[in-house]
């Protein structure tokens, strides 16, 4: 099938390179001139385990081309996958106006029938607002051109987007029309061999269903974070607590760590993002306000804690912190736990030593040069000369620690795990002042009750 993605982000990129890989002819669009000149060259401007020889095999047989010429673009798919960023606006609700540029994009351009496809993260009605707007371009160039919308929002995780995209638990598709059904089957075919993962559905509820899975996702994340503050307050062991209820096949062991607040492109806006939804029909989603606000105060733990063990002596100290990206296996730094820190540090007059496997540049480019920004080569030099260590996010080459050896490296010795990845009572042994979520030593001044 002829497709065309716009967008050449983490979703349009996965999904443009993932369908050249099953035969598709793709094109890929951006706005974004130096993106496409680097894709052109081979060059993959994102971390994505497995993507970069995916995209240069496709790229190699031609199936999968990079263009910023929009009109070549809408000209050559008769799929039209819109997969562009929806970032918060001011008051959280999703920012539409590059969906909508796209849409106007393919109003403009368009010869012939299209299925246009939200799989960007799109607010319930959004549908009805691209067909308005194709409508309304149309109208303009006075052209009759038949076509569709429908929804297929994405579900993929960073860091294991591949995987998911090819072999995901569902493909939810919202659509009324019987054409539409057909063409995405037939570019899904390839996917839904080993078992029907197709899902039919309207548009809005295939809108919501989105929203639905990371409110769910950023609930459980929110919850585990409440009682594991509990937990230390009350002298319980959260990881006991975790074992405990996961067990429980009605709760089950998935997406239950208790850690350092979730961040990423998706949780954060998504979650606002559905409660302005619901305030804008009269709703107060309470409980989504209260995995939101959850998940700020947690985000600010691992300062609370770091100043609490240095006894609030900030100023002058140089800080390690082991991890920047908000979950491992990517290099994406947005509303990642690790800013809400180093810029708590930065406003301390703290000087950051920090390492991370993929995200240092995202971050050299987010917060640029600055004296008090020293990223460092690996996990060893980041501890070097430091005065304590914070550990932000659980890439596996963090997973392991001599608790002798640090101690001999930190001059105070803190420890502030923000991902649980250490036993307590092995690190108080060897005389480490370990933090952790949920378990070991607590902020609270008041006795366990
Ligand atoms: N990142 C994820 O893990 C994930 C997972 C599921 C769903 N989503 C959703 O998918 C959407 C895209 O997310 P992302 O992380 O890939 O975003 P991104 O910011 O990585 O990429 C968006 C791309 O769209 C391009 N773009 C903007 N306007 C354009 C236009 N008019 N024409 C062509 N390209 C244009 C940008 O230049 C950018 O390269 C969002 O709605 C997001 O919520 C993201």
């Amino acid at each position: 099938m002829k497709i065309t993605v716009f967008g050449t982000g983490y979703v349009g990129l996965v999904t443009g390179t993932c369908l050249a890989d099953v035969g598709h002819d793709v094109v890929c669009v951006d706005i974004d001139r130096n993106k496409i000149e680097r894709l052109v060259q081979g060059d993959i401007p994102i971390y994505e385990p497995g993507l970069e020889s995916m995209v240069l095999r496709n790229v190699e047989a031609r199936r999968l081309r990079f263009t910023t010429d929009a009109g070549m673009a809408v000209e050559h798919g008769v799929l039209q996958f819109i997969a562009v960023g929806t970032p918060p606006d001011e008051d959280g609700s999703a920012d539409l106006q590059y969906v909508l540029a796209v849409a106007s994009t393919i109003g403009q351009y368009m010869n012939g029938y299209k299925v246009v496809i939200d799989k960007s993260t799109v607010p319930v009605g959004t549908a009805d607002k691209v067909r308005d707007r194709i409508e309304s371009v149309l109208a303009e160039r006075v052209a009759d051109v038949p076509f569709d919308v429908c929804s297929n929002p994405e579900f993929l995780k960073e860091g294991s987007a591949l995987e998911d995209f090819t072999r995901g638990a569902r493909i939810v598709v919202g659509t009324d029309s019987d054409r539409v059904s057909d063409l995405m089957r037939e570019c899904y075919a390839p996917y839904n061999r080993n078992r029907e993962k197709l899902m039919f559905m309207s548009v809005r509820a295939a809108e919501l269903t989105k929203y639905a899975a990371n409110a769910m996702l950023a609930t459980k994340i929110s919850f585990m974070n409440e009682i594991a503050n509990l937990a230390e307050r009350l002298g319980a062991d959260i990881e006991d607590v975790r074992r405990g209820i996961g067990s429980d096949p009605r709760i089950g062991y998935h997406f239950i760590y208790p850690g350092c607040g979730y961040g990423g492109s998706c949780f954060p806006k998504d979650v606002q993002a559905l409660a302005r939804t619901a305030s804008k029909v009269g709703y107060e989603a309470e409980l989504l306000k209260a995995v939101e606000a959850v998940n700020k105060r947690q985000k600010s733990t691992l300062f609370e804690k770091l100043s609490h063990a240095l006894n609030g002596e900030l100023e002058g100290k140089t800080i390690a912190v082991w991890g920047l990206s908000f979950k491992p296996e990517t290099d994406d730094m947005r509303d990642a736990p690790s800013r809400t820190l180093m810029e708590a540090l930065w406003a301390h007059g703290v000087t950051v030593q920090a390492y991370d496997p993929e995200a240092m540049k995202e971050c050299r480019r987010i917060y640029g040069e600055r004296d008090d920004l020293i990223l460092v080569a690996d996990r060893i030099q980041a501890v070097k000369k430091a005065d304590a260590l914070v550990i932000c996010t659980e890439w596996k080459e963090f997973r392991t620690l001599d608790a002798e050896w640090i101690r001999g490296q930190l001059s105070t010795p803190v420890v502030i795990d923000g991902r649980n990845l250490f036993d307590p009572q092995t690190m108080a042994l060897a005389g480490v002042d370990y933090y952790a979520v949920g378990r070991g030593k607590t902020l609270s001044t008041s006795a366990p009750v």
